[in-house]
């Protein structure tokens, strides 16, 4: 997942630490079961923080792998369910922000942060371009494309073809 660094700029994520405490008695029994600890900010004492990965190749990832992905953006995939894996918390353990922008996990990195509202939605919305416009399209993935639109002469017929796909979705 990406956010934003201690220098403001764009960064990939990853969990540190994610401290999820039990401790077991003399007698066997749990005195605590997987507790999950408030920061003083309020935060989940759960925290992501920005990293370099080492895992710079030549190949980039592709435009979908960031823009059209809830995980990429900090909102969490959608798959993990904490509280049916016995935590008491009601967010993934990879969703850092909500849809408001509103920070759900901690970061020990001053000045660091996950997208917040206008930055999340600016990142998903490339998404709506580059379902037609790939930047790797080739000949017989535009003829698909223009196929079914047909070739736009100008920026106008561009605009009417996507209000056109606009209102048919929101239907
Ligand atoms: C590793 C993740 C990643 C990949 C891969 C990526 N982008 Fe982005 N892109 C971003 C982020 C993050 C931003 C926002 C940057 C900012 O606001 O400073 C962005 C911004 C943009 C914007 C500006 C959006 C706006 O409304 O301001 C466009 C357009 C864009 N990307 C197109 C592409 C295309 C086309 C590709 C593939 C060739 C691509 N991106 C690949 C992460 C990515
Ligand atoms: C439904 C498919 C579709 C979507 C979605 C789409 N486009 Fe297009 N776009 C086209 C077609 C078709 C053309 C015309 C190609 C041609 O005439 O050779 C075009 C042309 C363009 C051009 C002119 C390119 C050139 O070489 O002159 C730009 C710029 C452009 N689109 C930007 C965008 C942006 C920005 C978005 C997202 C808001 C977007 N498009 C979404 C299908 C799409």
């Amino acid at each position: 997942m990406l956010g934003i660094n201690s220098e403001g700029r764009v960064s990939p994520f990853m969990p540190g630490c994610q401290a999820i405490f039990t401790q077991i008695g003399a007698d066997g029994t749990a005195l605590h079961d997987r507790k999950i600890f408030t920061t003083y900010d309020g935060l989940s004492g759960l925290a992501q923080n920005p990293v370099q990965p080492h895992t710079v190749t030549t190949e980039a990832r592709t435009c979908e792998d960031c823009h059209a992905s809830r995980k990429a953006v900090g909102l969490g995939s959608g798959i993990y369910n904490s509280r049916a894996n016995g935590l008491d918390i009601d967010f993934e353990l990879e969703r850092i922000v909500d849809e408001n922008g509103k920070q759900i996990q901690a970061t020990n990195h001053v000045g660091a942060r996950p997208f917040n509202k206008e930055e999340q939605q600016n990142i998903l919305r490339v998404n709506t371009c580059i379902s037609c416009h790939k930047y790797n399209a080739d000949a017989a993935f535009w003829k698909k494309v223009t196929d079914v639109t047909g070739f736009v002469k100008n920026d106008e017929k561009h605009k009417e073809m996507l209000e056109n796909i606009f209102k048919k979705g929101s239907k």
